[in-house]
């Protein structure tokens, strides 16, 4: 690539979960929070033309509900391209990556955002962006821990104090050059023996040997997960507009 050109951005939106731990009517991210899904808060965000190229939605096979939004995404500025998901998010997220190839250059930067968390803000988007301009590899938005840490023993009792100090929660979105992410994930998924640990982008990219750069950004940007995780997202979303 041109080093003069400038790197495009592009979106991955994982969305093909099944929401196990939420046990919902439906998957997580059509549940509805204020008067939108889950879905179209995360999505609307992104809806950047300024600086997002195009955004790859990853949904699960026949998925009956992504139809049903068609309408209010009609007036997207930023084009969304959909592809299906796998078993694992990292295999969703590689079938996403695999869509990505014919439009993206090997220095572009690819940000992977979950579907299920609605609340992060363009500003920590923007501040991710800006941090990692000159960065070769990437990086994600992390919030310090601010709970004390135990690890336990097999019978439940505390086995040790962990140091909080240099404890991060990894958030998204997680933001890598297109070709690093490309190639990490390729070989996460093919080593059985560390797919198993793939539960981030980060965490493939650190198989590379690389070390993604932390950012950090607003405890307020929470995945989704249990039930109680929505209540805490309406205000959330609520305080931003
Ligand atoms: N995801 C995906 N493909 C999968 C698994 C997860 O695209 N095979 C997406 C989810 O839709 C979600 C994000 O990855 O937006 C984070 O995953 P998680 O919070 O674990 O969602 P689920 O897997 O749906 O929930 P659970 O683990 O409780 O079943
Ligand atoms: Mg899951």
């Amino acid at each position: 690539m041109n080093s003069q050109e400038s790197s495009k951005y592009w979106v991955i939106i994982p969305a093909a979960g099944d929401g196990q731990r939420m046990q919902a009517d439906c998957p997580k991210q059509y549940l509805k929070l204020n008067d939108k899904t889950v879905l179209e808060h995360t999505l609307a965000v992104f809806d950047r033309p300024e600086l997002i190229s195009a955004i790859v939605v990853v949904l699960a096979d026949s998925d009956p509900y992504w139809p049903q939004l068609q309408q209010s995404l009609s007036h997207f500025s930023v084009p969304l391209y959909t592809t299906v998901g796998g078993k694992e998010r990292c295999d969703s997220v590689l079938n996403a990556m695999q869509e990505l190839e014919q439009y993206a250059s090997a220095k572009d930067w690819v940000l992977v955002h979950d579907a299920a968390r609605p609340c992060v803000t363009w500003e920590d988007i923007t501040k991710l962006v800006s941090t990692l301009e000159n960065e070769t590899v990437g990086g994600l938005l992390a919030s310090p821990v601010k709970d004390t840490i135990k690890r336990s023993d097999n019978s439940g009792r505390v086995s040790a104090t962990v140091e909080r100090n240099q404890l991060w929660r990894a958030l998204t979105p997680q933001m890598f050059r297109f070709e690093i992410l490309y190639k990490a994930l390729l070989q996460a998924l093919t080593s059985k023996e560390i797919a198993g640990y793939i539960t981030d982008d980060a965490s493939a990219v650190e198989q590379l040997g690389q070390k993604p750069l932390l950012v950090e950004g607003s405890g307020d940007n929470i995945k989704i997960t249990t039930p109680e995780d929505m209540l805490v997202a309406e205000i959330y979303l609520s305080q931003k507009n």
